[in-house]
């Protein structure tokens, strides 16, 4: 039997000294078990029926749990829990004891732009020295400033800083990710970026959903010519990226001074039709109008919200979109954080997640991101991590395998350290409460 401890997790890693891509920095148990039993669970939690696929309103409030239980694990697959009065000892002998410990399934984060190069500390300085984000961008800086980086930066070593980034995210408890171009602005780079994105989700096992991400500023060469780079977004790059198969999302920044409505909805219509879904960045410094469009155009998620009116909720009332909360962006910009009482109150879905990227959000950190949610959006514990896993999952299309305690979905598993309740990880805000992470039945 293993001890969940940090000394377990040596012993577990040992024998991947052979063998092992040491190249992308990802350590995991390749020991190769067909089935892990975890017994003595503290608290097991976000149980569900297979058919729930977001969870909305006062029942964003409930996180279903069953205390002393026990988990079975065959290959990647969770196959059976129940509680200890039930447990099948005789199942496997690779055993983990998770007394003390809470065990839930892993983040699953439907925002970031991890795919970028090198980072942006001095717009972090400038701005600590008082000039907006907004500013930054107009001098040239912002997004062009992480293009022209991206352009001078090589495939592979594009691909390692992320990887990277990704192991972190991994081993801070994010099972999923979704992962967003628009740092090359041109197709080359954007192309680059996706076969960067889509090479993550071969190398570990995160599941990886990627997004085109062509409209996320007006690159130099088009200056004053935005209709043209639309154009050429809907013309030639979609197609490509399309047949190419590299994006699974299209996105659009719709908002003042990068992308208006009706260069969105061009955009997600050209997606569309090559089978494309939206995911839109709205709503984070103006209301223009992008939730209503998003939400009619079923949208899959509407992102960042950091303002939204009467209207922008109506929309939401009468759709399936999902809407997500980015609170690491609202912390690290110092603008508004998403109203997330204001959309649970009207009986909606809310997700949330990192926005991981070098300007307005450089943390992968789920944990922050839920801590902030309780701290700053007044979400209560339940709410935050049913935000985090299951509504995650649904705003990344993953709500079949992910994001929930459910018979036959995805071993993706953290195990915490000794806590007394799951509502020690958003009020220890700061400290890393993960002891394990099984992603798709192999141990970290
Ligand atoms: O989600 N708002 C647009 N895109 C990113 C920021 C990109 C950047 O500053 O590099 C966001 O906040
Ligand atoms: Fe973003």
């Amino acid at each position: 039997m293993f001890k969940c401890t940090n000394k377990t997790r040596v012993l577990l890693s040992l024998p991947l000294v052979f063998g092992v891509d040491y190249s992308i920095g990802f350590v995991i148990n390749y020991l190769g078990f067909m089935k892990i039993l975890l017994i003595n669970i503290h608290q097991l939690l976000q149980i569900r029926e297979s058919d729930v696929c977001y969870v909305a309103g006062k029942q964003m409030d409930d996180l279903p749990l069953l205390q002393n239980a026990w988990l079975l694990i065959n290959k990647d697959t969770i196959e059976d829990f129940g509680p200890m009065q039930t447990v099948p000892l005789k199942a496997t002998k690779n055993i983990i004891d998770c007394s003390d410990r809470v065990v839930m399934p892993t983040y699953c984060d439907s925002h970031s732009h991890i795919v970028y190069a090198g980072d942006r500390v001095d717009e972090f300085v400038q701005r600590l020295e008082g000039k907006s984000y907004q500013e930054i961008a107009a001098m040239g800086g912002g997004i062009l400033n992480s293009a022209q980086k991206l352009k001078k930066t090589t495939e592979n070593q594009l691909y390692q800083q992320a990887a990277q980034r990704l192991e972190n995210c991994a081993y801070l408890g994010t099972g999923a990710l979704e992962i967003k171009s628009g740092y090359g602005l041109n197709l080359e780079s954007e192309l680059k970026m996706l076969r960067v994105a889509k090479r993550l989700g071969t190398k570990f096992p995160v599941a990886i959903k990627s997004t085109f991400l062509g409209a996320h500023a007006l690159p130099e060469k088009y200056k004053d010519r935005k209709d043209e780079y639309v154009r050429h977004i809907c013309k030639d790059m979609i197609p490509e990226v399309a047949t190419q198969n590299l994006a699974d999302y299209i996105d659009v920044f719709c908002e003042e001074g990068y992308f208006d409505l009706a260069d969105t909805e061009q955009i997600l219509s050209a997606g569309a039709k090559h089978g494309l879904k939206g995911k839109i960045h709205v709503n984070q410094f103006n209301i223009i109008g992008g939730v209503a469009l998003g939400v009619a155009m079923e949208a899959l998620s509407v992102d960042h919200l950091e303002l939204l009116d009467e209207e922008d909720l109506s929309a939401l009332e009468g759709g399936q979109t999902m809407p997500v909360a980015l609170p690491g962006c609202s912390l690290f910009l110092d603008i508004p954080f998403t109203p997330a009482r204001t959309i649970i109150d009207r009986g909606l879905p809310l997700a949330l997640a990192t926005d991981f990227n070098p300007g307005s959000a450089p943390s992968g950190n789920m944990n922050l991101v839920i801590s902030l949610a309780c701290m700053r959006m007044k979400m209560t514990p339940a709410e935050a991590i049913n935000a985090a896993t299951i509504n995650g999952a649904y705003a990344m299309g993953l709500a079949t395998t992910h994001g929930s305690i459910t018979r036959g979905k995805k071993a993706s598993l953290i195990i915490t350290d000794p806590i007394k309740d799951y509502s020690h990880l958003p009020y220890d805000f700061g400290q890393n409460h993960i002891d394990q992470v099984i992603l798709n039945g192999r141990i970290l």
